[in-house]
């Protein structure tokens, strides 16, 4: 049963009547024509048809039904990692739950719970304040908890996968809560099974990390070896002192999505074949390359993209940052079609120059 009113309905699904009686919380606030171009980081224009905000857990259940009256369906973070289209034909559900606990400790390790809505930098501050070190590496990353093992995010020398216990997901489909463990989510280099599966299937409600209490400083990054407090802290190094020096390094040549709309890395870093390597490195001394455990190398796309002129570039209002050529920017009403349009660029010059394919890291709505 619905009830409307100046284009918002609150919807009540009358087999939960009960449950919505003693939970305020499965009251879904439904609005129809939502802007989103404040809740994605590039800032590009896009609204979408439907759109709906999930604030408890509970939710879950009445938003699969609600989400059954659409073709399309789009689960939305912090919308740090999407290019959104200018029009979503579909239902958004954006996710803000919230809470962290601390389920306990078992061999030695924390076992942390992070809601799906958590802002996660500020889940990775709390954290280390409390002594559960590990996430320390991943500081300043955008977005929230729950869009994190979406992409399997990675900075520093740490990805969340090794840091991963498990996470609690809502299939939209099936309609059960699923708990996944780290083999069952296929992780890999900003990868992972919810990258391939249906759009909008999978509501991930909590995020579960396993933290060493025997904790270790991951320092090996470059940039942290070069690192004047951690070089000077030596052996006493601190888990907020390498916090700090990963928000320090990121500020220092990442563009904050407050003020100049981006999406983080735009291309991943491409794998490629030891052969393919030693003809590059061959034509291209100063060529970024990483030796990966299976003998592949991958390249730093940054530094390909930089090298063939982009760093800075313009082309209408989205552009190539000024000290990170892996970054796009939109410099001001810039919509997914401008964006594509760079990123295209980009790609062609890189596979004409170099002979490498790029990949795109965000995810393309609509
Ligand atoms: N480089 C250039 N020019 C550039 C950018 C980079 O020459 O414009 C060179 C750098 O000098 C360095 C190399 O490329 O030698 C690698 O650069 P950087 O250390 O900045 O890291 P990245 O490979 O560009 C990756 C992640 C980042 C993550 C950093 C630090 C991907 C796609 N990106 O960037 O992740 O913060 O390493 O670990 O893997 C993100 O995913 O949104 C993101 C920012």
């Amino acid at each position: 049963m619905f009830f409307q009113q100046a284009g918002v309905c609150l919807c009540f699904f009358a087999g939960l009547l009960p449950d919505i009686l003693s939970s305020v919380g499965l009251l879904l606030l439904h609005v129809i024509e939502q802007d989103l171009t404040s809740f994605n980081t590039l800032g590009l224009r896009s609204r979408a048809r439907s759109f709906v905000r999930c604030v408890s857990a509970e939710q879950v259940q009445a938003l699969s039904a609600l989400a059954d009256g659409y073709r399309h369906v789009f689960i939305l973070g912090g919308g740090s990692n999407v290019v959104l289209a200018p029009e979503l034909d579909c239902l958004v559900i954006k996710v803000e739950t919230a809470g962290v606990e601390l389920l306990g400790d078992t061999n030695g390790e924390w076992i942390v719970e992070a809601q799906a809505g958590e802002r996660w930098h500020d889940f990775v501050e709390r954290c280390v304040e409390q002594g559960w070190n590990g996430l320390e590496n991943l500081a300043l990353i955008p977005g929230t908890v729950g869009a994190a093992p979406v992409q399997n995010i990675g900075a520093y020398g740490v990805e969340l996968d090794q840091r991963f216990h498990s996470l609690l997901a809502w299939d939209m489909r099936d309609k059960r809560l699923a708990e996944l463990r780290a083999e069952d989510c296929g992780f890999s280099y900003r990868n992972s099974f919810f990258k391939q599966a249906e759009q909008g299937r999978w509501l991930i409600v909590a995020v579960r990390f396993r933290l060493p209490k025997a904790w270790r400083p991951v320092l090996s990054y470059p940039d942290l070896q070069r690192h004047p407090v951690l070089q000077a802290a030596g052996s006493g190094v601190t888990a907020r002192q390498v916090f700090d020096a990963v928000c320090q390094i990121r500020q220092s040549k990442l563009p904050d999505p407050a003020v100049l709309g981006n999406a983080g890395s735009f291309f991943k870093n491409p794998v490629v074949s030891l052969s393919a390597y030693e003809a590059l490195k061959k034509e291209h001394p100063d060529l970024v390359a990483y030796l990966q455990p299976d003998g592949s190398y991958k390249l730093a796309a940054g530094w390909l993209i930089d090298q063939a002129g982009w760093k800075g570039r313009r082309m209408g209002a989205a552009g190539v940052h000024e000290r990170q050529a892996l970054v796009l920017v939109n410099d001001g009403g810039a919509n997914a079609g401008d964006i594509a349009a760079l990123a295209d660029a980009i790609k062609d010059d890189i596979a004409a120059r170099f002979g490498v394919e790029l990949e795109q890291e965000p995810v393309r709505v609509g």
